[in-house]
């Protein structure tokens, strides 16, 4: 098929994550270290470059785009860019992951840029743990926003909860009810490694995915769903409720068989793989071919070559990706 992204393992690649900036107003800590040093300006992509390089995507069948960070919110323009990319013939969902933290201003501007759809991440709903987790965030602003977008009327709300061993593992059920009152949805995560975060050794707070759905079931039914989003997500129903309940197991249960996305960095790099450092460098193709749209095209047909099979997380040794998650877009 021509003009479309298939890899050599046959996947079709009709999804691109674009991490808008490595720059965010948390320091989460299985995300950052606390004390980061970001990216100068001349080195991430500008928001003309990131629209080209995703008009190429869509071009070859991309049907989802899905706005990342950092916190994406915190980069200027980020609501122009949002608008723009909403107009790309082609285009069947733009999406956003935030911290939520800005949301309580802005959720009507993201809802008229023509957002679909928001995930926000949520790993406590007591406050010293929202801030031992996120270091300098604020848990009250980031319920206003939910509250925020909830009013807004989005087609689907869904909550991240990275769960860590002696953290937050204890709140499942809370944050689980918590997304059950509010009528939204809850994805329960694994800690990926990347980068050295040295704030916990990550095999002591490792949590399984089938031990959180234990503790949900001492309280909650979960049924299973047919739904295949071709994303990691493994998703169940709370019975009697329209909350859907996802689990992200990078380590327990491998998801990569289905992959259907790549990402771009806020450099410019074309992750073919959150969990390996394949790459390639679209912003050296966009500045030294400006306006080249089939030189992009031709780049990305090329790059499916070595998307690799999965990825490679280890909890056990010192990360392999020593990018952080702030650059890569989660
Ligand atoms: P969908 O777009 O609906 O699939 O949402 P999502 O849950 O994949 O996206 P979100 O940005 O909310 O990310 C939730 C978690 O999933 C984060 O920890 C991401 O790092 C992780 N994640 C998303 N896509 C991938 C992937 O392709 N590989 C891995 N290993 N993790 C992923
Ligand atoms: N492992 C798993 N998830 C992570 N996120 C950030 N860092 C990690 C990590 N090391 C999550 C955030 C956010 C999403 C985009 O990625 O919680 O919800
Ligand atoms: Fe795809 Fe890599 Fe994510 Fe696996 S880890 S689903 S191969 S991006």
């Amino acid at each position: 098929q021509a003009g479309q992204l298939i890899d050599r393992f046959g996947r079709k690649i009709d999804y691109l994550r674009i991490s808008i900036t490595d720059r965010c107003d948390f320091r989460c800590v299985y995300c950052m270290a606390e004390d980061m040093t970001f990216l100068p300006r001349a080195q991430i992509l500008t928001l003309e470059e990131i629209e080209t390089i995703a008009r190429a995507f869509t071009e070859l069948g991309v049907k989802k785009i899905r706005i990342t960070g950092g916190e994406p919110l915190v980069r200027k323009g980020a609501l122009d860019l949002l608008e723009n990319l909403g107009k790309l013939q082609g285009l069947k969902e733009l999406v956003i992951t935030t911290n939520g933290a800005q949301l309580e201003s802005m959720a009507p501007a993201l809802k008229q840029a023509g957002v679909k759809r928001i995930n926000i991440s949520l790993d406590s709903l007591d406050p010293a743990k929202f801030k031992a987790i996120t270091r300098v965030g604020n848990l009250r602003a980031v319920l206003n926003g939910i509250a925020a977008a909830k009013a807004q009327g989005f087609e689907r709300i869904k909550l991240n909860t990275v769960v860590l061993k002696g953290s937050n593992h204890e709140e499942v059920c809370e944050l689980a009810q918590f997304a059950v009152d509010s009528e939204i949805d809850i994805s329960f995560i694994e800690e990926m490694p990347l980068g050295v975060v040295d704030h916990h050794d990550r095999a002591l707070v490792y949590y399984s995915s089938d031990r959180i759905k234990k503790d949900l079931e001492t309280r909650f039914m979960l049924l299973a769903t047919p739904e295949k989003t071709g994303g990691p997500s493994h998703y169940f129903r709370i019975a009697g409720t329209d909350t859907r309940v996802g689990f992200i197991s990078p380590h327990s249960h491998n998801f990569c068989g289905a992959c259907n996305r790549v990402r771009l960095t806020a450099e410019g790099r074309l992750l073919l793989c959150l969990g390996n450092e394949h790459s390639v460098d679209l912003k050296k193709v966009v500045r030294t071919q400006p306006g080249d749209i089939d030189a992009l095209k031709r780049a990305l047909i090329d790059a499916m070559r070595i998307k690799p099979l999965r990825h490679e997380f280890n909890m056990q040794e010192r990360p392999v990706i020593l990018r952080y998650m702030n650059m890569t877009g989660g």
